[in-house]
Formats: C-alpha cells, sequence, structure tokens
C-alpha cells in the first residue's frame, strides 16, 4: 500500500510535526496560535494521520510518541475552545435537529451552485476538497463503536455497515468516492491532495477525528454523525443533478439520497435516542456535535462560493496546475 506524503508546512506548528516525523525532533510547543487557521489545522491533522494510515518514511509506532500525543493535546485544546465558542451551545437535541431538517427556501449553497450553474473545474474543486473525507469515510465514527452499548451500538454498526459497502469492497463509499475521482481526471490515492485543502477543511475532518478519538466527545460524534447524514440526503441530491447535468456518473451521489435518509432516522431515533436513554447527562455534547458541523460547514461553503464568486481558485493552489 502507498502511504501518502508529507506536505509542506503553513507555519511554525506544522513544521515543528514535520520535523518531529522526519528527524525526531522534540515536538514543539503550541502557545497560542490561531487555532482555525491552517498552520494549526494542518498541525492537528498530521497527528491525526497517524491514527489512521499514517505517512511514507515515518514508523507506525510514532502514533504513541508521548511528545506528539502531548502536542496534538494543546492544539484540541485550543480547537474545542474555537468550536464551543462559536457554537450557542444548549442541551434540546430534539431542537437542534429539526433546525437542520429545515431548509431555507432561498438557501444557497456550494450543492445549490453545483446543481444549477456550476463548471467542470468547480465540481474537480470540490471533490478534491471533499477527498480528505471521503476517501476514509466513516473511518472516524468506527472509534465510537467501544464507547456505545446495546441499541445505540448495534444501530450505529449498521449504518456504519452501509458506509463500508455492506461486506463488498467494490461499494464502500471510499471506494465509489475514488472512482469518481478517476472518472473526473484526479488523483484518487489517499492524501493525494491534502497539500492543497484549507484549514477550513481540514477543520471539518480534524473535528470529526477529535470526537472520533475522545470517549469523553462520544455524545459530540454521535450528534456529529446524526447532522452529516440528515444534511446528506438532500445536497447529494442537488450534486447528483448537477454531475448529471455536466455528464459525470453520479453514483456516489445517487447511493447516498436514500441511504441517507434512512440513515438519518436510524441515528435520530436508535443511536442518540438510546444513548441519551441511557446516559442523559450527554445531552449537551449531542447538541454541541451537531452546531459545530454545522458551523464548521457553513464556513467551508461559504469560503468556496466566496473564492470562485470571485473567480479564484477555492484551493490552495488550483487543481489545473496540480499535474
Ligand atoms: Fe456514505
Ligand atoms: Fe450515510
Amino acid at each position: 500500500m502507498k502511504e501518502p506524503k508529507l506536505p509542506r508546512a503553513r507555519g511554525p506548528l506544522s513544521a515543528g510535526v514535520i520535523s518531529a516525523l522526519t528527524f525526531g525532533e522534540p515536538a514543539p510547543r503550541v502557545g497560542s496560535a490561531d487555532p482555525l487557521g491552517d498552520d494549526l489545522q494542518l498541525a492537528l491533522y498530521l497527528c491525526y494521520e497517524l491514527h489512521y494510515r499514517g505517512f511514507a518514511g515515518v514508523s507506525g509506532e510514532r502514533e504513541w510518541d508521548p511528545e506528539l500525543l502531548r502536542m496534538r493535546g494543546e492544539l484540541e485544546g485550543l480547537f474545542l475552545a474555537a468550536l464551543k465558542g462559536e457554537t450557542a451551545g444548549g442541551d434540546d437535541v430534539i431542537a437542534v435537529l429539526e433546525e437542520l431538517l429545515v431548509e431555507p427556501i432561498d438557501a444557497r449553497g456550494v450543492s445549490h451552485h453545483l446543481r444549477d450553474d456550476g463548471e467542470l473545474w468547480q465540481v474537480r474543486e470540490y471533490i478534491v476538497h471533499r477527498s480528505i473525507y471521503h476517501l476514509k469515510e466513516a473511518d472516524p465514527h468506527a472509534w465510537a463503536i467501544p464507547r456505545l452499548q446495546g441499541k445505540a451500538k448495534a444501530s450505529l454498526v449498521a449504518v456504519e455497515f452501509d458506509e463500508f459497502g455492506g461486506g463488498r469492497a467494490e461499494r464502500m463509499h471510499a471506494q465509489l468516492f475514488a472512482d469518481l475521482m478517476d472518472e473526473l481526471g484526479l488523483d484518487s490515492s489517499y492524501g493525494a491532495y491534502l497539500e492543497v485543502a484549507p484549514a477550513e477543511m481540514l477543520a471539518v475532518v480534524n473535528m470529526m477525528s477529535m470526537f472520533g478519538l475522545h470517549r469523553s466527545l462520544r455524545g459530540a460524534l454521535v450528534g456529529h454523525f446524526a447532522a452529516a447524514e440528515i444534511t446528506t440526503a438532500p445536497s447529494a441530491r442537488r450534486m447528483a443533478q448537477g454531475l448529471t447535468r455536466l455528464g459525470v456518473d453520479p453514483l456516489f451521489f445517487t447511493e447516498h439520497i436514500e441511504a441517507d435518509a434512512v440513515h438519518e432516522q436510524v441515528l435520530r431515533r436508535d443511536v442518540i435516542g438510546d444513548l441519551l436513554h441511557r446516559e442523559p447527562g450527554l445531552a449537551a455534547d449531542v447538541v454541541f456535535g451537531v452546531q459545530a458541523t454545522d458551523w464548521l460547514e457553513g464556513r467551508f461553503g461559504e469560503l468556496v462560493l466566496g473564492r470562485w464568486q470571485s473567480g479564484r481558485s477555492s484551493l490552495l493552489v488550483p487543481v489545473s496546475d496540480l499535474r
């Protein structure tokens, strides 16, 4: 298996992690840093990636390097505080999920744009951004399994079973996404576009990894998972329409229209319902997971649409310049 290459640094923190991984130098102290900026988000992403597939030339043992874990904890503290600061909080899980179900009639997100008048280069950019997550689709959520019990566990595993192709490797959602990248002439190898993904995209994936890797954040992970499933079905429908309009096979998205309508129900009723029945004190964490997802996705969408509206690439380097 080809492991991804380490990307270029984006500041002192990410440079420090790369030196630690490459030369065994001590991981730097974090101090104060922009918790949502490129440097911190890349540094955190690199730390988390050690728990997924790692990097070429970096020993698998570094996953449990105490110095890197210490640094990761400092980065997480800043990121988590920023997310708490940007979200309203509360403990009304039903209300916060209902809000997500109501789509404003005049909503204008990335998927609306790609459905109606997006161009092929914009579809390619969007797929490059999303590859940071979808090539490991559903992996961060699998970490929740040992932290749940009973019906919540069984139901979350049922959703994960679908995400992982129901036992068929060629139907794994990550594989369907890789197939879409191939059709678009993009590099579908894992981690190929880490170099060009902005902080706004890395933060979405870092949030999932943080929620997944901390048992104390299991409520937030489940809230995040539900929020993602609720918002995916309508946006997948728009994406499928956009791809069809542009003559691209929409299978990855059509697969998500029906599946996620079901997943949403299972997450809401069986996973969250049962978890809160067992552990009612987790309601505020579930709400936080929903709100953090909504806020980070909104921030990512604004970046992409804003750049496109001014005729610019939404990536750190435009896709056409990559090869
Ligand atoms: Fe999926
Ligand atoms: Fe799903």
